[in-house]
C-alpha cells in the first residue's frame, strides 16, 4: 500500500514535469505545424528554378543537405564565401539561411529567401525527410 502510494505520487510528479516541459513545445507546434507535402510543393515551385534534388544546376543538389557540410556538394562550384563556410547544415541553420542567406554566409551567391516562417518550416521539414535518418 505504502509502496503503491509513493509510486503514484512519484508518477504524478513526473507527469507534471513532463507536461510543463512539453507545453511550450506544443504551443509552438500549434503555431507552426510543419507539413512535408506542402514543403515538397514549395521546394518544387520556389527552389527548382535553380536547384534539383539530385543534380547540380544553378544551385547545388538539395537531397541530403540536412547534415551535409555547407559548400561541399560534390562537383558544384560555389562562391568563395560558401566554399569557405565551415558549418554543417541543420534544421535551424537552414531556416536562418532561408530567412536571410547573407546573414548566414556573407558574400554568398544565392540571394533568395522565403518571407513566411511557415514556408521555411515546411521546406526544411521536407528537406529533412530526404536526408538519411542519421543525418537529421
Ligand atoms: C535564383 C536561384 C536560386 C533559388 C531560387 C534558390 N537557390 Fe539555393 N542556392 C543557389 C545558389 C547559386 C547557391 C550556391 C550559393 C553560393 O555558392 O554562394 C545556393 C545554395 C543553397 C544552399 C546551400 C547548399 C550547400 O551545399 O551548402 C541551400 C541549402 C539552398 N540553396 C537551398 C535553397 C532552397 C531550399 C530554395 C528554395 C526555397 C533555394 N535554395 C532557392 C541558388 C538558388
Amino acid at each position: 500500500m505504502m509502496v503503491a502510494r509513493t509510486f503514484t505520487r512519484r508518477c504524478a510528479g513526473l507527469l507534471t514535469l513532463a507536461y510543463s516541459m512539453a507545453l511550450p513545445a506544443l504551443v509552438q507546434a500549434k503555431a507552426l505545424v510543419p507539413e512535408v507535402s506542402r514543403g515538397q510543393q514549395l521546394v518544387e515551385s520556389r527552389c527548382f528554378a535553380c536547384h534539383s534534388l539530385d543534380a547540380n544546376r544553378a544551385g547545388p543538389a538539395l537531397r541530403g543537405v540536412v547534415g551535409r557540410k555547407a559548400g561541399k556538394a560534390e562537383g558544384f562550384v560555389y562562391s568563395d564565401a560558401m566554399a569557405a563556410a565551415i558549418h554543417t547544415w541543420t534544421v535551424s541553420s537552414l531556416k536562418a539561411w532561408l530567412t536571410n542567406p547573407e546573414k548566414v554566409v556573407p558574400g554568398q551567391a544565392m540571394n533568395y529567401y522565403l518571407e513566411q516562417a511557415q514556408d521555411r518550416e515546411d521546406v526544411v521539414t521536407y528537406l529533412t525527410s530526404l536526408s538519411k535518418p542519421a543525418q537529421k
